[in-house]
């Protein structure tokens, strides 16, 4: 068992090989947080590192001889209201106006294995030997609410998932303000603070600053998970790099509105806080009900931001993806939208479909604008059937099976939760939408978002798509999102629920996938919100690959990946290769570089390929080449980021197979310096007493020692265009026998 409890000291140690995280019960039957970070050895008491107790002038809570002063000590599930003046976990509105709660131990229980969360996405095992649970009862008596504390230790990485459970078995109803996934006091403030942060077509920069006493943090209460913050922080010590040092992840496995914060007090103890945002939920509890919280996700790391980002992405890929194509190689697709947006016709898709097909192009995906009588984006939305047919003249199920003897794989484009105004389905149901009565509803890209906390709506919308799904044999969806959720508030709600309409969004949200991929298990979905505004780890359990960002310039996509793939594993990032100069940027890059970046990620075209010159197809085809030579490498190896777009003029990056025979690195020079230094890429994770290969040339062979601390020596023309502004190199090296 990777979790003991002492019974004498009544403290609680989870560990594997890596980690420890020490609860103790407290006298006052209160939970502290002794311990949490690189294991250590097991002991019957660590009592001593609480830290807690009673200092003058200080509130405190007494029983018998026992006094505690709450805002002193590291507590594991603060509450509101009684002597911790910090930002606590959980707040409750009772009947009689009182918000004060008072949480004591009643139970525990430890079992193998890790339960499922209903309704919510969340990490899973496929053995119960794979990770061990535990579960306290924590009991507010007055109340009758029970709050079930779940704590889950995988055997195989530092991470522990942490979510809680209330249950009201009072006779009373409350009114859950505020409640967190998780809470972790540490004992020190020696941090900075790590966030992805952004904006439409920059999403998930990385942000590092110091943190200080007070409050600082990131947050959505945008309905989404949103580009501005991603549902993830970390704190780092101050020396922690990229290879060493101590960093902590905290990661929320949801998509809706989020808050994740730090709190550091005078006396220097640091809170981290996460879960959904408490300003924008209100949850009234009837007797007999209860309430699931999303699942946090911590991890730690003693060697640096690569380690942590490596326990995410073998987590997040291996047991939070589910399906068939969690393992698979995923397609190498083509996409219509950067081509012709919504202005397409049938003969233009089966000509980018045939050349597509001829260079090695595996699936093709129709975007926006085959629906309904929609040409540009303000119709049609919520009809998805086809009504023009001057676009689609055989329909959609006709093309479809065009598409597919091309010897293509079809995919369309859907966007379920919205409707336009001008639509059959909002002529038929105005109220459908999410809005306040006697007030105009805020459009964005002229749509409205359907009110998914009814089921009837995502009922409704569940038969359209299955039935397009069926008809027109699709293997691949890309489910968009372009708007951001204003005037919260369902017509179908009494006043108490309005609260609710946030978090049952996206349940409606997560119920339509589940559904839609149990009915089509093959299909591969690939999420996306005007980019990459809903790419997080609870779609990620829905939809194996999300649409990284709007922005596919191969010099933005850089920071953008680089920031992205904190968390996220190379195989979530859709990257596709589009047009020079290029869309959003007007910026002029090699179509080498181009392919460099697209290729550490789920790879993909936004190109008609019929404009390219002939070299350019050459260069193409062999692109085409080495991600089918290469994905199964980028989709199942081990990712290291070793130089940042953010620091330097340059970036690159390795991605080594689990057995460190192969490896894939890519070295991009953003812009040129004059009178250059020497090139020496420094490498990671390859094994230092093998020789590597360079590119496959055998005159070109280094032991993985030397690769690693020395670094691989190229120059100027090693470069794609020789070594101008924006060129880049793809290195691979194969072990040889030495
Ligand atoms: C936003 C997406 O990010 C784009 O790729 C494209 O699908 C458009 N929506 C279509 O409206």
């Amino acid at each position: 068992m990777a979790i003991i409890f002492e019974e004498d000291s009544r403290e609680f140690h989870i560990y594997n090989g890596e980690i420890s995280y020490i609860i103790q019960i407290l006298e006052n039957q209160t939970l502290g947080n002794l311990y949490f970070g690189k294991r250590i050895q097991h002991k019957c008491d660590f009592g001593y590192l609480l830290q807690g107790g009673h200092r003058p002038l200080a509130v405190y809570n007494k029983i018998n001889e026992y006094f505690l002063s709450p805002q002193y000590t590291k507590l594991e599930f603060p509450t509101y209201g009684t002597g911790d003046f910090r930002y606590p976990m959980i707040s409750v509105t009772q009947k009689n106006g009182s918000k004060i709660t008072n949480f004591e131990y009643d139970s525990h229980d430890i079992f193998k294995g890790k339960k499922k969360l209903l309704g919510l996405p969340a990490t899973y095992v496929e053995s119960e030997d794979e990770a061990t649970t535990l579960e306290i009862v924590m009991v507010d008596p007055v109340l009758s609410l029970k709050c079930i504390l779940s704590y889950t230790i995988f055997e195989w990485c530092p991470a522990i998932t942490r979510s809680i459970l209330v249950e009201n078995h009072g006779n009373e109803e409350v009114v859950i303000d505020r409640l967190l996934s998780a809470s972790v006091d540490l004992p020190d403030s020696n941090y900075e603070l790590i966030t992805l942060s952004g904006a439409w077509a920059r999403e998930r920069h990385v942000k590092r600053r110091k943190i200080e006493q007070g409050i600082q943090g990131v947050y959505s209460m945008r309905g989404t998970s949103s580009s501005e913050h991603n549902p993830f922080l970390a704190i780092a010590r101050k020396e922690t790099t990229e290879m060493q040092g101590e960093v902590y992840g905290f990661s929320l496995v949801y998509s809706g509105n989020h808050l994740e914060q730090v709190e550091v007090d005078t006396h220097d103890m640091t809170r981290i806080s996460i879960g959904i945002h408490p300003d924008t939920f209100e949850w009234a509890l009837s007797p007999e009900e209860s309430f699931q919280t999303p699942e946090a996700v911590l991890v730690y790391s003693d060697s640096g931001l690569n380690k942590m980002s490596q326990i995410y992405h073998k987590l997040y890929r291996t047991r939070l993806v589910r399906g068939v194509w969690r393992e698979k190689e995923r397609p190498i697709l083509i996409n219509n939208w950067e081509v012709t947006e919504m202005n397409f016709t049938e003969d233009h898709i089966l000509r980018m479909a045939t050349i597509a097909k001829e260079l090695g192009v595996e699936l093709f995906v129709l975007d926006d604008g085959w629906f309904g009588n929609r040409n540009d984006d303000k119709t049609s939305l919520g009809d998805w059937y086809v009504q023009n047919f001057n676009k689609l003249p055989n329909n959609i199920s006709g093309l479809s099976k065009k598409i597919e003897k091309i010897g293509l794989k079809f995919g369309i484009w859907i966007e379920p939760e919205m409707v336009n105004m001008d639509s059959d389905l909002y002529r038929l149901h105005p109220d459908w939408i999410i809005s306040v009565p006697n007030r105009m509803p805020s459009p964005s890209r002229n749509q409205y978002i359907l009110d998914f906390t009814r089921s009837e709506v995502v009922d409704y919308i569940f038969e359209l798509l299955d039935g397009v799904f069926t008809e027109a044999n699709v293997s691949y969806v890309k489910w968009d999102m372009n708007r951001y959720m204003t005037e919260c508030y369902s017509a179908s709600a009494v006043p108490r629920d309005q609260g609710k309409v946030f978090h049952k969004y996206v349940l409606g949200v997560y119920d339509l996938y589940e559904r839609l991929i149990s009915k089509h298990p093959s299909i591969l979905f690939e999420s996306c919100s005007s980019g990459g505004a809903r790419f997080d780890p609870g779609i990620l359990f829905y939809a194996p690959q999300t649409w990284t960002s709007d922005n596919t310039d191969a010099i933005e996509r850089l920071k953008i990946q680089y920031g992205t793939s904190f968390v996220y594993p190379l195989s979530s990032m859709g990257a596709h290769i589009s047009r020079s100069p290029n869309l959003q940027m007007g910026r002029t890059t090699p179509i080498e570089t181009r392919g460099n970046v697209a290729i550490f990620g789920a790879f993909g075209f936004e190109l008609d390929l019929s404009l390219l010159n002939t070299s350019e197809i050459e260069i193409i085809r062999d692109q085409i080449k080495k991600v089918k030579q290469h994905r199964k490498l980028i989709i199942n190896g081990t990712f290291y980021r070793l130089e940042s777009p953010f620091t330097d003029d340059r970036a690159s990056w390795i991605v080594v197979s689990e057995d460190r025979t192969k490896a894939l690195a890519g070295y991009y020079q953003i812009l040129k310096m004059s009178n250059g230094y020497y090139k020496r890429l420094a490498l990671q994770g390859l094994d230092p007493k093998k020789q590597y290969s360079v590119n496959g040339n055998s005159d070109r062979c280094f032991y993985g020692d030397e690769l690693m601390y020395v670094g691989l020596l190229f120059d100027e023309k090693d470069l794609c265009e020789s070594g101008g502004d924006f060129t880049s190199e793809l290195f691979y090296f194969e072990q040889i026998e030495s």
